[in-house]
């Protein structure tokens, strides 16, 4: 093999089958950009070392640029046998620049420092990709939540009826983990934000040059402080990999409710046409298959998370070849996050709201029960015996067929003296969510504030 990186102490070129597994082009030459990148800045530290001459560094630029715009616009293939993307590509730089200026390249640098510094920079972009999307949809739902300003729905815990919440409320509560997964992308930024370039193999290079170079070249903060740790560490791919998985997760929640809302029997909402998909046998069938592709790869997510901490554990220092199982996992995240992250925000976007019927149900399954009880706290009841006498209210509603607000006052006084016709003025949904007033509750005004909040800390990222 002519542009193989290694071969000097072999007698015996590599067996087919080992070549087979040993290959990565077909999913590392995506890398190809980075690479050259990452060379670009490697000649300028090879220049200012003085290993390469003004017009040396300008050919080897030159040269460099030619094989982008070939990788960039597919001329350009990894041949079988290269290993990697980055002994095609330096061979293909030999071919062009000849095996005199070609062959100066490698001075100093390591695929080991190489292909830590290319995840950083791969991983650095598609951050800033999912981050815009992640906000695109923290974008729809607000706007959902602002079209729906005074909605009401029924609020559940352990998926029963519990107390009545605004719409606009429980719809900011998807937001929320998402914008935590904002900051949380941003807050990897910064600590990928080092450059592993000119860590060489794992003890650094003799030849005298500049990390720090190579660093800012390449947009980093500065480089990594330990050349052992720089090729070793996939700490970081595995952080981005639980980010994504994290996104996904939170995706799978909305997406589970969504899939629920849109149920005959709940019927909270519709889906849009463009959203939806249908059925090959049942004609009338409209199917939330997003949301539950949004749930179904939220697996999938967790899965290269899981698969890659796998890998990792228990790897000695410095670089092993396992480390090269890092990229698939990683890869498959990004790339299913860009896929779903559009879809998920369309169908919110249109998702279409039956808010009476919403309403309708918000007081149904004795959801004011709370109500009552807060309301004989606020007659100096004890919570305790409050409890007690609102649990008796509901069992005598329920034996009777009744909403709390309907027994005579002579049977709330057969259930306790303390509990009085005027009960009934907390015992509506309006009323209710108007009480729970107090920062972060369901109340109108707490919502606008929270709103406003959510707004402040977008602006802030
Ligand atoms: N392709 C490898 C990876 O993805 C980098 C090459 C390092 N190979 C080696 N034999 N040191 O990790």
């Amino acid at each position: 093999n002519e542009g193989a990186l290694w071969g000097g102490r072999f007698s015996d070129g590599p067996s087919p089958a080992l070549q087979r597994l040993s290959r990565s082009t077909h999913f590392d030459w995506q890398l190809g950009g980075y690479d050259i990148q990452g060379s670009r800045a490697h000649a300028q530290a090879l220049a200012a070392a003085g290993y390469l001459t003004a017009d040396e560094l300008a050919a080897m630029l030159a040269g460099l640029d030619r094989l982008h715009a070939r990788w960039a616009d597919g001329t350009l293939a990894p041949r079988d046998d290269d290993e990697d993307v980055h002994g095609a590509l330096e061979a293909a730089l030999v071919a062009d620049l000849g095996p005199e200026l070609g062959g100066r390249l490698r001075a100093g640098r390591s695929r080991n420092d190489q292909i830590a510094t290319l995840i950083r920079l791969y991983l650095r972009d598609h951050a800033a990709v999912i981050a815009t999307e992640v906000r695109a949809l923290i974008g729809a739902l607000a706007e959902q939540a602002d079209a729906h300003p005074d909605a009401v729905m029924p609020g559940r815990t352990h998926l029963q009826h519990a107390q009545p919440v605004l719409l606009a409320h429980h719809l900011l509560a998807h937001c929320w983990p998402l914008v935590r997964d904002l900051e949380r992308l941003r807050d990897w930024r910064a600590r990928a934000d080092r450059s592993p370039y000119g860590a060489g193999a794992l003890a650094g290079s003799s030849l005298g040059l500049d990390p720090a170079l190579v660093a800012s070249e390449l947009g980093f903060a500065g480089p990594t402080e330990n050349s052992i740790d720089a090729t070793s560490a996939r700490d970081l791919v595995a952080e981005f990999a639980y980010i994504a998985a994290q996104v996904g997760v939170d995706l799978s929640r909305l997406a589970e409710e969504v899939i629920l809302w849109s149920t005959r029997e709940f019927a909270f909402v519709t889906l849009h046409d463009s959203w939806s998909t249908g059925s090959s046998i049942m004609p009338q069938k409209k199917n939330p298959d997003i949301a539950e592709l949004a749930r179904g790869k939220a697996g999938r997510l967790i899965g290269d998370l899981a698969g890659l901490l796998a890998t990792l554990k228990g790897l000695p220092l410095a670089y092993n070849r396992d480390l090269q199982e890092d990229k698939e996992p990683v890869f498959d995240a990004v790339e299913t996050l860009e896929v779903l992250l559009p879809a998920v925000t369309g169908m919110v976007a249109t998702l279409r709201f039956d808010t009476e019927r919403m309403a309708a149900l918000a007081p149904e399954g004795f959801s004011l029960a709370t109500d009552v009880a807060d309301w004989l706290v606020r007659q100096r009841v004890p919570f305790r015996e409050a409890h007690e006498i609102a649990g008796a209210l509901v069992a005598h509603c329920e034996r009777n067929s009744l909403q709390l607000h309907e027994p005579s006052d002579a049977d709330y006084a057969a259930i306790d003296p303390r509990l009085t016709g005027d009960v009934r003025s907390v015992l509506t949904v309006t009323g209710s969510i108007a009480s729970r007033s107090g920062a972060g509750g369901t109340a109108p005004a707490a919502v606008a504030a929270q709103r406003a909040h959510l707004a402040e800390r977008l602006a802030a990222l």
